[in-house]
């Protein structure tokens, strides 16, 4: 009995942790195959993240030539340190400069889709990341964010997205779709917003496995290939067989 009390007890203790432990998460419903929007997303993120996070496993004449961006046009657009159009995506500041500037240092972004979730949990989560910064004044930065609780990140986007206020903060901790509200508005409408943030989740999936933009675009040549063998083997069993019967 006393066992059985236990395992009782432990089964409804974990569904509260899980339920306490998880996270609203929206779709980010990114497509690798859109050239366009991975160019956007290329364009927000050495303008507005390579200045801390490196995505050191990329080089920037790789990324143009994935993406369909010349060399000049990296150079000219993407590029504004002095890195030459073959180098990897590093940056300038230190690990030490970053550790003391934010208490922890900005992570290489190069896998961080992967990092945050298999299949589409690491892009749900960066889309949702992006547009939950909210106005938390107890922060060094004065935001937090409800994905990544007390987070060492300013909203770098909050020019373009605008502030925003979490409504019901109590009901987020134990698992309630976060309710938002803008306090100031910025460049861009929600939807313009929304938009930016998928391509910014799209180019930083992409920059986890760039070869998957290879392997997509190859799927439609195997299938064709595997119809035209068919036939041709049918072709060959028919002349193979005919005098058999
Ligand atoms: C001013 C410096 C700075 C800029 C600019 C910046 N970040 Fe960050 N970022 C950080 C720091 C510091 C952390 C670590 C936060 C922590 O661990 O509390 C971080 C964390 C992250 C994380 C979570 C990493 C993890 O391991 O959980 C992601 C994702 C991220 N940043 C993406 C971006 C993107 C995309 C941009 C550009 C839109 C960007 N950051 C711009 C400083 C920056």
């Amino acid at each position: 009995m006393k066992k059985i009390i236990i395992a009782l007890v432990m089964v409804s203790f974990s569904g509260l942790l899980s339920a306490a432990g998880k996270l609203h998460l929206d779709e980010a419903n990114i497509d690798l195959t859109d050239k366009a929007s991975l160019q956007r997303g290329a364009k927000l993120f050495t303008n507005y993240c390579l200045n801390c996070h490196s995505a050191s496993f990329m080089r920037y004449n790789r990324m143009g030539k994935d993406l369909g961006i010349s060399d000049i046009l990296v150079e000219e657009n993407l590029i504004f340190s002095d890195d030459k159009v073959g180098d990897l995506m590093k940056v300038a500041m230190t690990t030490e400069d970053g550790a003391s500037w934010f208490g922890t240092p900005p992570p290489d972004l190069s896998v961080i889709s992967r990092a945050k979730g298999a299949g589409s949990v690491g892009a749900d989560w960066l889309y949702t990341y992006f547009r939950s910064f909210y106005v938390d004044e107890s922060r060094p930065f004065g935001v937090n964010n409800t994905v990544f609780k007390d987070v060492g990140m300013p909203h770098v986007l909050w020019e373009l997205q605008g502030m925003q206020k979490l409504l019901n903060a109590d009901e987020v901790k134990h698992g309630a779709t976060p309710e938002f509200a803008m306090v100031s508005t910025g460049s861009m409408t929600v939807e313009e917003y929304d938009t930016a943030a998928r391509d910014l989740t799209n180019f930083l999936v992409y920059v986890g496995e760039p070869s998957q933009l290879k392997r997509l675009g190859l799927g439609p040549w195997v299938l064709a290939f595997l119809v035209f063998f068919f036939f041709v083997s049918y072709a060959l069993k028919k002349e193979y067989w005919k005098d058999v019967h």
